[in-house]
């Protein structure tokens, strides 16, 4: 990765040093910031033409792909097989919730967290951020967590009490954990363009957006704006997952839901943010309160078992209900409360749009 950086943005083909200023005017400072960027939020936001925008992101993702820390437009199964190889597991503390992650969440992964308020959304957050400072071996990705907080919900008192549960040190585990308090929705924009150097800075193996839609959902109101909402998303989104894949670290999002008024039958909430936010993450995770205790879904992953299981938030942080205590259903099980979460996130994109809108009329209204 190192080798990556030692490249400067102004030896690229077709960048001088008006446009390499441009770019750093835009938080866009390395090869790696540019590669995970998008024609389109470079066109917008720093005011260059359409092809230069497109040549500048192309020159670096060749760069990337040429040094063998981006995949090639085509590769071999025998290279993804070695890139997957390099995936780490986060443990989540939970014997459970590992269970439903097959083994705990993924680097090189998006993995979305969506729920009604107090579904526990935040505290897997902290607990992650906590979890992924341990050494690979016991479960951890051995680096720090960079905490992007669009909701002014993060709290350190939340992190020692997690810390002290699982007997880390305190001091240096709140240390090795980086939070970027965010107001507005051009700020999360600007952050995440900008995360390729804070990444290598800090060391960061773990990247949490908590939450990914509520800027946007709060600021782009009305149904004109929608197409605009989507587009932006759309660029964070693009950006998390390239940069998952470029670090090998692990991204977790939250988003909040909505309703979901075609629904007849099952759970009628569903994720917000539409298509763009589900097809971008590669894990999508719908947590339920149930009783005392909270059940998390898989609803949508490339290789995990539809399933279910149920986890607890106790002042340590999570994890497993006590024995007895409530039902533990094996995460491999197709039960009724997968398959209903899922048929109400699984609507046709026409649906999808409609209540999306409806969504939009609710919001502005
Ligand atoms: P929104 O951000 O409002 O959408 O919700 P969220 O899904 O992020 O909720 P969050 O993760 O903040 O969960 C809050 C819930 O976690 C509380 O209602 C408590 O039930 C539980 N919780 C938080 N802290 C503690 C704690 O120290 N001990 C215990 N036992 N439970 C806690
Ligand atoms: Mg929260």
């Amino acid at each position: 990765m190192s080798e990556a950086m030692e490249v400067d943005i102004a030896d690229l083909p077709g960048v001088g040093p008006a446009t390499k200023a441009k770019l750093e005017s835009g938080g866009i400072s390395t090869i790696l910031d540019l590669a995970a960027a998008t024609t389109n939020e470079l066109v917008d936001n720093l005011n260059l033409t359409e092809e230069t925008a497109h040549n500048l992101v192309f020159e670096a993702q060749k760069l990337l792909k040429d040094r063998g820390y981006l995949e090639k437009d085509l590769v071999s199964a025998q290279e993804l097989f070695t890139r997957r190889a390099k995936m780490l597991r986060c443990t989540t503390f939970s014997k459970n919730l590992d269970g439903l992650l097959a083994g705990g969440i993924e680097t090189q992964s998006v993995t979305e967290f969506y729920g009604e308020f107090g579904s526990g959304k935040t505290q897997i957050c902290h607990n992650e951020c906590v979890a992924a400072q341990l050494p690979v071996e016991q479960g951890g990705l051995g680096g720090n967590a960079l905490y992007i907080d669009t909701e002014s919900t993060f709290r350190p008192e939340r992190i020692a009490q997690i810390a002290k549960g699982h007997g880390m040190e305190v001091e240096s585990v709140l240390s090795n954990i980086h939070v970027a308090k965010i107001y507005n929705s051009s700020h999360l924009e600007l952050i995440v363009r900008a995360m390729g150097g804070l990444i290598q800075q800090n060391h960061i193996k773990l990247v949490i957006v908590d939450s990914i839609i509520s800027l946007h959902r709060a600021e782009f109101l009305g149904r004109g704006t929608l197409s605009e909402r989507q587009q932006k998303l759309n660029a964070i989104m693009h950006r998390l997952k390239r940069v998952a894949e470029i670090f090998n670290i692990a991204v977790i999002i939250t988003n909040q839901v909505q309703a979901s008024p075609d629904t007849f039958f099952g759970d009628p909430t569903k994720a917000a943010g539409g298509n763009i936010i589900g097809h971008a993450s590669t894990y999508r995770i719908y947590l339920r309160k149930a009783g005392q205790e909270r059940k998390a879904i898989m609803i949508d992953s490339p290789m995990h078992p539809y399933g279910d299981t149920n986890f607890v938030v106790t002042e340590g942080g999570i994890t497993d209900p006590a024995e007895g205590g409530g039902s533990k259903k094996s995460a491999n099980t197709t039960s009724s409360a997968a398959s209903s979460a899922r048929s109400a996130s699984k609507s046709s994109p026409k649906t999808q749009k409609a209540s999306e809108e409806s969504e939009e009329a609710t919001t502005s209204s």
